[in-house]
């Protein structure tokens, strides 16, 4: 396909998207979707020490769930575990863990299995992003790209260490949820995140 017919397929595909998600978003303003009861579920928030995993942190709190808080800044952490305590949250807990080593991954999943419960709902948030230019990004930055961005995901979720893994550690209560924040730039890069865009 020449070079301009498959920038125009990209364009129309992308306006056509876009389209459909206001039409959605106009749809579901008017006709708002029953929204689940969370009051109760215990929700782990990885990166909860900063941005987004705050936010969401917080407004979990004010929706009465347990908070299982990790984040690899701890101070950053127990703030927003502060925080959420001070917004409603009965049960709200801070873990330092480095969601990029697998077996910190397991000894902390572990730890809160044995201390506050089994997980229902899970944000896979904490993300990093190189902020560097393509050929200026060095290697220890890709992997850790890699490692958090990614591999992360995979440990938290479905390692085969059943022992550790949440999917497994959740019978019989099956898990009802696993979201993903870090990823959206795959289809709509941006300048110096083309390494977390190849994630
Ligand atoms: N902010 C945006 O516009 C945007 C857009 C798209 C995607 N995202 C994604 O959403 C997520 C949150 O974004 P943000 O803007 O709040 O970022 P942020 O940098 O403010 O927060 C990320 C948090 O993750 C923690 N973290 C980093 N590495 C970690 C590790 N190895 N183990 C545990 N915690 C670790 C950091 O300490 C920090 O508290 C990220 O995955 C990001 O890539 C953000």
């Amino acid at each position: 396909m020449a070079p301009n017919v498959k920038s125009a397929k990209k364009v129309f595909v992308f306006l056509g998207k876009s389209v459909f998600s206001l039409l959605e978003t106009m749809i579901f303003t008017l006709i708002p979707k029953p929204r689940k009861n969370v009051a109760g579920e215990i929700v782990l928030i990885t990166g909860a020490g900063s941005g987004l995993g705050r936010l969401l942190a917080l407004k979990f709190a004010r929706l009465g769930a347990v908070l299982v808080l990790w984040d690899i800044n701890k101070e950053g952490n127990e703030e927003t575990c502060n925080m959420a305590r001070d917004a409603g949250a009965t049960r709200a807990y801070a873990y330092t863990c480095d969601c990029g080593r697998k077996e910190e991954v397991y000894r902390v999943a572990d730890q809160v299995k044995k201390e506050v419960g089994d997980i229902s709902i899970l944000i896979n948030n904490a993300g990093i992003v190189t902020g560097k230019r393509f050929l200026d990004c060095p290697d220890e930055l890709i992997e850790k790209a890699f490692d958090v961005n990614f591999k992360a995901h995979l440990w938290n979720t479905s390692s085969p260490k059943a022992h550790c893994s949440f999917l497994y550690l959740l019978s019989p209560n099956p898990i009802s949820k696993v979201k993903v924040l870090c990823g959206p730039q795959t289809q709509y890069p941006s300048p110096r995140s083309n390494r977390y865009s190849l994630l």
